[in-house]
C-alpha cells in the first residue's frame, strides 16, 4: 500500500558535471525500476540542471533544505517556491547535520514544514537519536519529541503529503547501519504516534524511510521490515551503480509483496 521511496541525499558534494553525469546515468536505467519511486536531492545550485537531466524520466527531484519565508532580505537563502522553481517536488528538512551542525530546532523544522506545503512541495522530515540518547534508553523519547515538535500544528491532510526519515545520527556516514531489528523499532514507534495524534487510517499512509549507511549489501533486509517504505540515502546515492543497486532491490521486494 505504501510504494517504497529510494531518495538520494547528495549533500554538499559533486560538481556540474558530475551532477548531470550522475543525473542521466539514474535516469536512463530508471524505467528498470517503476515499482518504487525515485528522487534525488542534488546541492540547489544544480536544481535546476538536474531537473533538465531528469526530465521526461520517472526521476524526481528535491532541495536539501529551504527557509520558511516566500521571498525577501534573506542573504544567502532560498525559498520553497525557488526550489518549485527550479522543479523540485520534494525537500529534505531537519536532516540531522542541519539540527546539530547547523543549529535547527524542532521549531525552525515546523516553519520550514508549513511553507513548504503551502507550495506543494513534499516535506521529508527527518528525525534521529545520538549515539549517547541511545545509550540512556532514550531513543523513543527523542525521536517522538523530535516528530511532535516539527510536525506540530499540522492537520491529518497535511501529514498525508509528509514523508518522515528515521535517520539515527550514529549511523549517518558512519558505515555504521541500524540493525534490521533497531530501525523497525524505530519506525514501528512512530507510526504508533501517528496513529495516537491522527488515527491508524492516517498512520498506516504515510511513509518513514529509514536513512544512514543504506547500502545494496543491507537494504534488502531494512526495506523488508513492515514499517520501513524506503530508503534517504547519502554516500552510497553519490554512485549510479549503487543508487540503483537499492532500486533494483526495492523493486524487487515491491513485485514480490
Ligand atoms: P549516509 O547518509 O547514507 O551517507 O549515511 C544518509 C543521510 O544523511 O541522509
Amino acid at each position: 500500500m505504501r510504494r517504497l521511496l529510494i531518495a538520494g541525499n547528495w549533500k554538499m558534494n559533486l560538481d556540474c558535471n558530475g551532477a548531470r553525469e550522475l543525473a542521466l546515468a539514474v535516469c536512463q536505467r530508471a524505467p528498470e525500476f517503476n515499482a518504487v519511486d525515485l528522487l534525488l536531492c542534488p546541492p540547489h545550485v544544480y536544481l535546476n540542471l538536474v531537473s533538465q537531466a531528469v526530465a521526461g524520466s520517472p526521476v524526481a527531484v528535491g532541495g536539501q533544505n529551504m527557509y520558511h519565508e516566500p521571498s525577501g532580505a534573506f542573504t544567502g537563502e532560498v525559498s520553497g517556491a525557488m526550489l518549485a522553481d527550479a522543479g523540485a517536488t520534494a525537500v529534505i528538512l531537519g536532516h540531522s547535520e542541519r539540527r546539530h551542525v547547523l543549529g535547527e530546532t524542532n521549531a525552525d523544522v515546523n516553519r520550514k514544514v508549513i511553507a513548504a506545503l503551502q507550495v506543494n512541495l513534499t516535506p521529508i522530515v527527518c528525525v534521529g537519536e545520538l549515539l549517547s540518547e541511545r545509550e540512556a534508553g532514550r531513543t523513543s523519547e527523542v525521536n517522538r519529541g523530535q516528530i511532535e515538535g516539527s510536525l506540530a500544528e499540522l492537520d491529518p491532510e497535511q501529514i498525508l503529503q509528509i514523508v518522515i526519515a528515521y535517520e539515527p545520527v550514529w549511523a549517518i556516514g558512519t558505515g555504521k547501519v541500524a540493525t534490521p531489528k533497531q530501525a523497525e523499532e524505530v519506525h514501528a514507534d512512530l507510526r504508533r504516534l501517528l496513529a495516537e495524534r491522527y488515527n491508524q487510517a492516517v498512520a498506516d499512509k504515510v511513509r518513514i524511510l529509514y536513512g544512514g549507511s543504506m547500502k545494496p549489501g543491507n537494504a534488502g533486509e531494512l526495506l523488508q521490515q513492515p514499517n520501513v517504505d524506503g530508503g534517504l540515502i547519502g554516500g552510497a546515492s553519490l554512485k549510479a551503480d549503487e543508487f540503483l543497486g537499492i532500486a533494483q532491490i526495492g523493486t524487487a521486494l515491491e513485485n514480490n509483496s
